[in-house]
């Protein structure tokens, strides 16, 4: 299962490295947000390889929703990061996790620019490029680096502002980099010390989730809505002197 998701998310990873910096097209464009052809294009590759892999499977994508039932559901964010790519900001990824009854099983995180697979398996630790991956030995606050994201709608921006307002004194720097997924995996691979993100989608942290834990990292969420939740990810080292600055109450 790892294997295949591993195809599925190199496959993405071609299709974004050809349109990238391409003139693109827009499927829908709200005040906030924009949809791509090619977020449409990656996941029609992603969900055709692990259907013929596994057609009983049940998959929970991005661009499509709630497709099937089944204990094993694939969860897919084929461009997470949308926004980066439409600027040309070189900084995106694709998602694939496996959840069995609400379990991360298998977390593939993919950056095709710098063509970077962060992979995990439960129990078997995480490993970058095959390589294997360890949260930061970071202790004090004021050597964390904090990735902050922030999704658009009033409550959660002012739930994020309030949560940076309050601990941005506190920590060596906060970044805000537009792809959830790379920020966890991030994490996981100690280059940020903690990852705070109110509101976020489901699709957008799943892989990172399970690559968090494989690397020996905490991570704390609530479910805010349908697919939807806050979270507080960190190294473990740090997360009780920072959790009380990022709220996870709805
Ligand atoms: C977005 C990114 C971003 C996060 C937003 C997400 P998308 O996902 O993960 O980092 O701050 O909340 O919506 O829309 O590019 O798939
Ligand atoms: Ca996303």
């Amino acid at each position: 299962m790892l294997k295949t998701a591993i195809i599925a998310a190199r496959a993405a990873g071609e299709i974004l490295r050809r349109h990238f910096g391409s003139s693109l097209e827009v499927d829908e464009t709200t005040r906030f947000d924009v949809k791509l052809r090619v977020d449409k294009l990656c996941e029609e590759a992603i969900v055709s390889i692990l259907r013929q892999a596994f057609p009983a499977h049940a998959v929970l994508a991005e661009e499509r929703g709630s497709e099937g039932d089944s204990s094993h559901t694939w969860i897919v964010d084929p461009l997470d990061g949308t926004v980066n790519f439409f600027y040309g900001i070189p900084h995106f990824s694709t998602s694939i996790a496996l959840s069995l009854e609400g379990r991360m099983e298998i977390g593939v995180v993919y950056d095709p620019l710098r063509d970077e697979l962060f992979a995990c398996e439960r129990g078997r630790g995480a490993t970058l490029n095959g390589r294997p991956l360890r949260v930061s030995a970071v202790r004090e606050p004021e050597d964390a680096v904090v990735a902050v994201g922030f999704m658009k709608d009033d409550r959660t921006v002012s739930r994020g502002l309030r949560a940076l307002s309050s601990t941005i004194h506190r920590v060596r720097k906060v970044r805000c980099m537009g792809s959830a997924a790379l920020d966890l995996a991030y994490v996981a691979a100690g280059r940020f010390t903690a990852y705070y993100e109110a509101g976020i989608r489901t699709w957008d942290i799943a892989a990172g989730e399970a690559l968090l834990l494989e690397a020996g990292g905490r991570f704390s969420s609530v479910e805010t809505g349908p697919h939807t939740h806050n979270v507080f990810a960190s190294n473990g080292l740090v997360h009780e002197a920072l959790a009380p600055g990022f709220p996870l109450n709805p």
